[in-house]
């Protein structure tokens, strides 16, 4: 089994590396995160945008999974089916969502929206799809199940209970707060719809459950191999993220294991998905922030870094060791995939951040723990020549530049891992292999 994880705030180009190696794998497996996620594959003039499918379904050799430690939409599951169909790719005996899946329900995306409005400034900045609250319902054992969808008895008996304490929620909100300037108030829930609406799923999902955990290990057995597609980044895991400005699952390499039911034991690589530069999306603490507003422009239009889910600009930076470090040591990477080396491709300046300047003066590298230290955090910068060369159309590291050589071999005598492969341009063939795994 390899694992593929995103080491930076999300939108490291986790979907284009996937897809990249999806067929040299016969299972890819998706374990934590849900419709939040948005992964891009640009194949020619195709582009696919997954948010809760895995990103080998584009693959047809592969078999793919939802696993057990997501939080499955169902509405973004037809939606992104029916986009797949459309594109003539058949998922056909080869997309299974684990049984114990737990749903994402009409009701979490109104408990997010709730949440962050009372947070006020303090507001996380989330996606609003209700990832926090699903995941909130699973630790507290109110969530609804996958396999919930298939025993109509159970169904009605949690969510008569559920939707009872979230319209206490809402009804207080209502009372509390002045919802005049809110998108979207929150209204109370119909329980009769939310059944419905269940019942609804059970039907679209049946033909696609199964105890996964069950299949990724026979595979195993039988000496297929297994591709692990993380969603998010270390940097937003619910443990080891910039709390509380981190998303609600485990996206570090924990998290593979208690969200697919494979042991460690099957492990081989572990390729951490790194941008060249770094980008964040909501609130937080991103201490290689550009704040130069012209250079800020330049990098999000030729990055075109908008949010695949949201479509929120993204807040780009320099390339931040310092973070780099703690997550590839607690994800114990053993490959660097460098994305979006071309978006760099113009300027005479690159920056990294390798130590950070706190406010009391002292300096740092490593991580710090709380988030207002890490707001106060300056950064302190190695400065490289830029390449100045177009290098979209390079097929070997050979024809790069010198500059870029130095800055490619700085970064990973930094991390202290090989290159796996280099991306210099969105679409699946501007991908240079730079050490075969498989
Ligand atoms: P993910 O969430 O990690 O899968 O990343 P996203 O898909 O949200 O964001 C990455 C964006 O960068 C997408 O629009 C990709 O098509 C694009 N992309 C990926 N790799 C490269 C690259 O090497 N160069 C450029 N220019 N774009 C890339
Ligand atoms: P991919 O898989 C970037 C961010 C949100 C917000 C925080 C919490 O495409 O890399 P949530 O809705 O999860 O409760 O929001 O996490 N976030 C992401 N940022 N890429 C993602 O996924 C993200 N998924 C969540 O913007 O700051
Ligand atoms: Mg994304």
């Amino acid at each position: 089994m390899d694992v593929i994880l995103g080491t930076q705030w999300g939108d490291e180009g986790k979907g284009k590396v996937v897809d990249y190696v999806a067929s040299t794998y016969d299972v890819v497996v998706r374990v934590q995160g849900g419709h939040n996620a948005g992964h891009t594959i640009h194949i020619g003039n195709k582009k696919h945008v997954l948010h809760i499918l895995p990103s080998g379904v584009v693959s047809e050799n592969t078999v793919n999974i939802i696993g057990n430690g997501t939080v499955v939409s169902v509405p973004s599951f037809i939606s992104e089916m029916a986009l797949l169909h459309n594109d003539g790719i058949n998922t056909q005996g080869r997309l299974f969502v684990s049984s114990r899946a737990h749903l994402v329900m009409s009701y979490h995306s109104v408990l997010d929206n709730m949440n962050e409005f009372l947070k006020g400034d303090a507001k996380i900045g989330t996606t609003g799809k209700g990832i926090g609250p699903a995941y909130a319902d699973k630790i507290a054992r109110e969530g609804i199940r996958v396999d919930d969808l298939l025993n109509i008895e159970v169904l009605e008996h949690k969510l008569k209970r559920r939707v009872q304490a979230v319209n206490q929620q809402v009804e207080s909100f209502l009372r509390n707060n002045d919802t005049s300037q809110m998108d979207n108030p929150p209204k109370p829930i119909d329980y009769s719809e939310v059944l419905n609406e269940a019942l609804g799923y059970g039907e679209v999902l049946s033909p696609y459950i199964a105890d996964t955990e069950y299949m990724v290990n026979e595979s195993v057995s039988q000496g297929e191999s297994i591709l692990v597609e993380g969603a998010q980044g270390a940097l937003l895991d619910i443990d080891f993220g910039t709390y509380p400005f981190v998303t609600s699952s485990s996206c570090m390499i924990g998290g593979v294991f208690s969200g697919s039911g494979v042991s460690p034991f099957h492990l081989t690589n572990v390729i951490g998905i790194t941008k060249a530069y770094t980008t964040r999306v909501g609130e937080g603490p991103h201490p290689t922030e550009i704040k130069d507003a012209e250079l800020s422009a330049y990098l999000t239009e030729v990055g075109n870094e908008y949010g695949a889910t949201t479509g929120r600009r993204r807040r780009v930076g320099w390339l931040d060791i310092v973070a780099l470090k703690y997550t590839y040591m607690i994800n114990g990477i053993t490959h660097i995939a460098l994305t979006k080396i071309d978006v760099l491709n113009d300027l005479d300046t690159v920056k990294i951040c390798v130590e950070y300047k706190l406010k009391d003066g002292t300096i740092v590298s490593k991580l710090p723990s709380h988030k207002d230290q890490l707001e106060g955090a300056e950064p302190i910068y190695k400065e490289f020549p830029g390449w100045k060369t177009d290098i979209t159309n390079a097929t070997s590291f050979d024809d790069f530049p010198q500059e870029l050589k130095n800055y490619l071999n700085f970064i990973s005598s930094e991390l202290g891992v090989p290159y796996f492969m280099l991306s210099i341009g969105a679409d699946r063939s501007q991908s240079i292999l730079m050490e075969e795994l498989r």
